[in-house]
């Protein structure tokens, strides 16, 4: 008898262990309050994990983790932007380091999909004159924003007892994974996105770092089972990583990397824009309106033809009206 019950209880078994996952849906959800875009993931079963960030649920707040481990609130996202800016540390007080200066500043690993942009105004606190010898363009002049900001602001007042301070734009030819902190260079530091050198410090925005993260490529897969949380795709080979596969969007849907779901091409939409990104995965509407009416051209034409002989026989018309309906549709008539 116990024989008999067990499939049953293999099935049950067999679907608890499945791995818990919302059927359809790649993103996050919420982080408390905060909606979690895609690729971001705060979870291991969502958002694609190279894109890793942390969530405290009880205050809503995201950190991004720096490579050595610390975490670093971030203040903001922009998903269509693929922006985020992380929160500054402040130096400790009465000093004029960073509280991050034990591991040299703000660093990400730069085999993650995040970088720096070029639109932070880094303001460096009490340097050495080694940065008096940098040929990087940087700027130590004695009217440089950072006496501005160390004047107006009372917590890094110690930072104004030492007299060199210095600014730089990020992008150009610095690094675009850290922020460096070090005992040969600077001590401090303070960041601001898109600042504006020629404003009073009263209409500065607050603190920032700018980051932006890479477009995430369709999820890896192994088979199609890996595929389930994308409807739309399949287990297919990437036609960019020879020996990989990913589940890519079946024709007529495009991979839109910002809401992590196979969308439908639309009349002059989508597809179209979107096809120099992800090559080989379906077909814009414009083509396939284009290859159903060339198909139907053809096909008019070679009915048309004064020869006989070069008439297309009722088997090759039904066959060439089952191939433009197949462009219709999206369906491949050989798979
Ligand atoms: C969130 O709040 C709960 C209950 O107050 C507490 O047990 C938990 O440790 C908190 N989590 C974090 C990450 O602070
Ligand atoms: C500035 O840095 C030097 C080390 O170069 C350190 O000795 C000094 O205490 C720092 N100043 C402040 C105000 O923290
Ligand atoms: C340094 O920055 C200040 C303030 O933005 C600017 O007026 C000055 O021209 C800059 N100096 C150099 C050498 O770039
Ligand atoms: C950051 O990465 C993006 C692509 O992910 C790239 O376009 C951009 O140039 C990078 N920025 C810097 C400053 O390296």
């Amino acid at each position: 008898m116990e024989k008999f019950k067990m499939p049953p209880l293999l099935l049950l078994v067999m679907f608890l262990s499945l791995p818990y996952t919302v059927m359809g849906d790649m993103r996050c959800g919420f982080c408390g309050k905060t909606p979690v875009p895609y690729p971001l993931s705060t979870r291991p079963n969502c958002g694609d994990q190279a894109y890793k960030i942390k969530c405290d649920s009880n205050t809503s707040t995201l950190y991004l983790d720096s490579k050595a481990g610390v975490p670093y609130m971030i203040t903001s996202l922009n998903s269509k932007a693929q922006r985020m800016v992380i929160r500054p540390p402040d130096v400790i007080p009465n000093t004029c380091f960073s509280q991050d200066f034990t591991t040299e500043g703000f660093q990400i690993d730069d085999a993650l999909p995040f970088n720096i942009t070029s639109s932070n105004t880094i303001l460096l606190l009490n340097c050495t004159d080694n940065m008096l010898h940098l040929q990087v363009p940087i700027n130590c002049s004695a009217n440089c924003l950072c006496h501005t900001y160390i004047n107006n602001t009372p917590s890094a007042a110690a930072c104004g007892k030492v007299s060199l301070c210095c600014s730089f734009r990020t992008g150009g030819s610095q690094n675009a994974y850290i922020i460096r902190v070090h005992a040969n260079g600077c001590m401090g530091y303070q960041s601001y996105v898109n600042l504006d050198p020629g404003l009073p410090f009263a209409k500065w925005p607050a603190p920032g770092l700018e980051l932006m993260w890479a477009t995430p490529p369709e999820p890896s897969c192994k088979t199609k089972l890996d595929c389930r949380d994308l409807p739309f795709s399949k287990c297919s080979p990437d036609p960019s990583n020879a020996g990989q596969k990913r589940c890519l969007c079946k024709k007529g849907r495009y991979w839109d990397p910002a809401s992590g779901y196979c969308q439908k091409c639309g009349r002059g939409t989508g597809c179209k824009y979107h096809k120099n990104q992800t090559p080989a995965i379906g077909y814009g509407a414009s083509q396939v309106e284009l290859e159903t009416m060339k198909a139907i051209g053809d096909l008019a034409a070679a009915c048309l033809d004064e020869r006989r002989q070069n008439r297309p026989s009722m088997k090759e018309v039904a066959d060439e009206i089952e191939c433009v309906i197949s462009i219709i549709t999206g369906d491949d008539p050989k798979t």
